[in-house]
């Protein structure tokens, strides 16, 4: 033993348990790294909802647990001709609506500047290359920048362009620092539109400078599935199809389509949820350990997941799933209307906001693991979480007592709303009879910290500041998930009896009926 595993003492902990770490590290040192290098967030679209309820709260949260960089600037750009100081009302009225602590906003505010533009005039991107300049001579931010597009897809190509044309994506040259591209889904609506619009980014970026965020990876919980699966030895060599018998990932959300019917309408569940977050959490459940906990690294071993996905059977793709529409009902205690009857939903819109998936792995893993992702808007709860079942004990010595009802194992890793990872196991009832109950095990994310936390948005900004391209997407996982999905889309949308299969389910249920009813099918009769 070396001097430094040496225990200072002998206590009743050191024999009993010989070697435990224990935390060392404060909350406080886990919040951030070291603050990342001066720079200017550029969000292009930033009348938009993305900027007020996301983007800016989330630079104002890093501000104030001091984890942005000093200096910073932050330039908003859109149509709308207002002037800098009315961009800055607008943010600060929304931060005091969505009840931020205002305390530091008059430091932060000064840093907020704004630029009306036309998104596809080559003049407006010019006009933004000098007013950065401009910005830059009073505040040294090396011109490093970050162009965060929060934009409808259809401009993304020619806002890249025209950002490349006006000399804002070369890096290290007359004036600019480094240069990085932030583009949020839907990464094309197919295989061909995701690898065109890819084909145009690279065209003036390259890699290393593009950042495909998915908020569902900077999520605390999310990011804490791989330290759970391999920073603890007693999971990995049950992880598996000899232990498991299925995985149920779920995103279950109360909101209805909100104000976004333009988009959903094109896009509906498979899309928005299916193609980015939910195949997020299924590749990091499935995946292989990566030899580092480096991005390439992770990466590979997301890839090969969604290279192994088994096809899906478009032969009899309902066999396999199903899809939903909300029509009204009571969510909490709110009566709520029907998808259909949203503003600027068609009247007739065929399309899913619920979608129930058995998916397979082809590896040497998970050989005949059925994952069922389910997600869905306006169901009974706000509820994401994975549910890992293993299988029934494979001889019981209770069954004559207790007959063959002895149910598996069950670990849930609860993303959100309650952050918690928990364990159901058999235990005997007190008393004389022979009785089992199933009890639970529950850790509490937040037990035993009182610290501070980073919301999603806020872990991706930093890391994109930082340069660090793990919590994001890379094209060739969005190309090989698009190629899963791309035949069922297919299907679905091109049959003939599409809407027959499109099952109504009441606002604030659980979903169709027709799920529960395949899900029931599907897992009695493997
Ligand atoms: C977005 C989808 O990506 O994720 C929305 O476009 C969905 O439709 C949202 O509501 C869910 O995110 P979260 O973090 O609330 O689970």
């Amino acid at each position: 033993m070396s001097e430094k595993d040496r225990p200072a003492e002998t206590t009743l902990e050191t024999i009993v348990e010989g070697h435990v770490t224990s935390d060392t590290v404060s909350p406080e040192d886990c919040l951030l790294e070291s603050p990342p290098d001066p720079c200017t967030i550029v969000i292009i679209g930033a009348s938009g909802d993305l900027t007020s309820r996301k983007l800016i709260p989330s630079v104002y949260n890093l501000f104030t647990n001091n984890g942005l960089p000093d200096p910073f600037l932050i330039v908003g750009c859109a149509r709308s001709e207002i002037s800098t100081d009315e961009f800055r009302v607008k943010l600060r009225s929304s931060a005091e609506e969505s009840g931020h602590d205002m305390k530091r906003w008059s430091e932060f505010e000064p840093r907020l500047h704004y630029l009306p533009i036309s998104y596809d005039s080559e003049g407006s991107y010019l006009e933004l290359a000098n007013f950065l300049r401009d910005l830059e001579k009073d505040v040294d931010t090396a011109g490093n920048r970050i162009f965060y597009l929060s934009l409808p897809m259809f401009l993304y190509k020619i806002t890249a362009q025209l950002l490349g044309s006006a000399g804002l994506s070369a890096e290290n040259v007359g004036g600019n620092g480094w240069s990085r591209i932030v583009v949020e889904k839907p990464y094309g609506s197919d295989r061909a539109s995701a690898a065109d619009l890819d084909r145009s980014i690279h065209e003036n970026f390259n890699e290393s400078q593009i950042f495909r965020i998915d908020h569902y990876l900077a999520k605390e919980t999310v990011q804490n599935i791989l330290m759970f699966r391999f920073a603890n030895a007693i999971f990995e060599p049950i992880w598996n199809r000899n232990f498991i018998d299925h995985v149920d990932i779920i995103a279950a959300e109360t909101l209805g389509v909100e104000k976004r019917a333009g988009y959903y309408e094109k896009e509906g569940v498979l899309r928005d949820m299916f193609q980015n977050h939910m195949m997020q959490l299924l590749a990091l459940t499935a995946m292989e350990p990566p030899n580092d906990f480096e991005s390439d690294a992770v990466h590979n071993e997301k890839v090969k997941v969604f290279g192994a996905l088994q096809p899906f059977p478009t032969d009899n793709v309902y066999g396999n799933l199903v899809l939903g529409q909300y029509g009204h009902g009571t969510v909490g205690d709110t009566k709520v209307q029907s998808y259909r009857e949203e503003e600027g939903v068609d009247a007739t819109s065929l399309t899913p906001t619920f979608a129930m998936m058995r998916v397979f792995v082809d590896n040497m893993r998970w050989q005949g693991v059925p994952f069922y992702l389910t997600s869905g808007k306006r169901l009974g709860a706000k509820l994401t979480e994975i549910v890992i079942r293993f299988r029934e004990t494979p001889h019981s010595m209770f069954r004559d007592i207790l007959g063959d009802d002895i149910s598996g194992n069950i670990l849930t890793m609860g993303i959100q709303p309650e952050e918690h990872i928990s364990l159901k196991f058999q235990t005997k009832s007190p008393g004389a009879k022979v009785c089992l109950r199933t009890v639970t095990m529950d850790f509490n994310y937040q037990q035993g910290y009182d610290g501070p936390t980073l919301a999603a948005y806020e872990k991706a900004l930093l890391d994109c500041m930082n340069g660090d391209q793990m919590l994001f997407w890379r094209q060739d996982g969005i190309d090989l998930t698009w190629k899963f999905l791309e035949p069922v889309l297919e299907e679905c949308e091109g049959c003939s009896d599409r809407d027959e299969r499109l099952k109504t389910y009441d606002a604030g249920s659980w979903g169709p009926v027709e799920a529960a009813e395949l899900k029931k099918l599907l897992t009695m009769t493997r």
